[in-house]
C-alpha cells in the first residue's frame, strides 16, 4: 500500500506537489472512481491508477544507458550547462542522477537512474567495478610505459592509480580499464607518463557495453538481464 500522491510521483510523470494538485483536480482515478485526496492509500500493484483517462504503471526504478555526449555536466542541476538528465527529455523524472561522472569534454557511457542504492554499491572504493575508455593519446606509449599504468603511477594521492588492463589498438589509441574512479583518473595517468589524453570515451561500465547503435546524446533503456549483471558486478 502506498499515497496516492507518491505512487503519481514515482510513475516519474511528476513531483510530489505537481501529484497533490492534479488529484485535487479531479485528473486521477482509482479503479474507475475519481479520487481527490492525495493521501489515499492504493495498492500499487493492482490499483489501476489513471490520469486524464491514460493508466499509468508504478516503477520504482529506472535504468538507463546514455551515450553523454561532449559539452554536457555529469550532475542534475547546472547554472551554466546543460546536464546529463535533462537527455532524457519527456523521461526525466526528478529522482534519476547520474552513477558516477564523467568529465565535460568525455563521451560514452553513463548510467542514469533512480536506483541509490545500485548506485552507491557501483560506485563504492572496494567495489572494483570495471569501467573501460578509449583512450585516443597525442602520441603511443611505449612497453614500459603501459607496464607503469599497470603497475601503478603517482597522481597525488594516497596511493598510485593503476589501470587493471591496457589493451592496444593502434599508435594513438588504447583501451584503458580502470577498477578505481578517481576524479579526472585517466587524464592524470596519462599525463603521469607524459603523454596526454587527445578524446576519452567510456566503452563499459560493471560488465555491460556501450550500445553502438546510440549516437552521442542518445539513450536507452538497460534490459533486464543488463540490470542483472550490474547487480552481480
Ligand atoms: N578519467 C578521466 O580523466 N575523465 C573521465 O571523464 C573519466 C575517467
Amino acid at each position: 500500500m502506498m499515497r496516492l500522491d507518491k505512487f503519481l510521483c514515482e510513475t516519474g510523470k511528476c513531483t510530489r506537489s505537481q501529484a497533490r494538485d492534479w488529484i485535487r483536480q479531479g485528473m486521477v482515478t482509482v479503479d474507475e472512481q475519481t479520487v481527490r485526496s492525495p493521501e489515499t492509500r492504493i495498492r500499487e500493484d493492482e490499483d489501476l491508477v489513471c490520469l486524464q483517462g491514460r493508466s499509468l504503471a508504478y516503477r520504482k526504478y529506472v535504468y538507463y544507458m546514455l551515450n553523454k555526449p561532449r559539452g554536457v555536466v555529469s550532475a542534475t542541476a547546472d547554472n551554466r550547462d546543460k546536464t546529463v538528465v535533462e537527455l532524457l527529455g519527456e523521461n526525466m523524472r526528478p529522482d534519476i542522477f547520474p552513477a558516477g561522472r564523467l568529465d565535460k569534454d568525455t563521451e560514452g557511457f553513463l548510467l542514469l537512474t533512480n536506483d541509490g542504492p545500485l548506485a552507491h554499491r557501483l560506485l563504492a572504493p572496494g567495489r572494483h567495478v570495471d569501467k573501460t575508455y578509449m583512450v585516443t593519446m597525442e602520441h603511443a606509449l611505449t612497453r614500459e610505459e603501459s607496464g607503469l599504468l599497470e603497475t601503478g603511477v603517482e597522481i597525488g594521492e594516497k596511493r598510485p592509480a593503476r589501470a587493471a588492463g591496457i589493451q592496444t589498438i593502434d599508435e594513438t589509441h588504447i583501451l584503458l580499464t580502470l577498477q578505481e574512479g578517481k576524479f579526472h583518473q585517466v587524464k592524470r595517468m596519462l599525463q603521469a607518463v607524459n603523454n596526454r589524453v587527445l578524446a576519452l570515451k567510456r566503452v563499459s561500465f560493471g560488465g555491460i557495453i556501450l550500445d553502438e547503435r546510440l549516437k552521442p546524446g542518445e539513450y536507452r533503456e538497460l534490459t533486464e538481464a543488463e540490470v542483472k549483471i550490474l547487480y552481480d558486478a
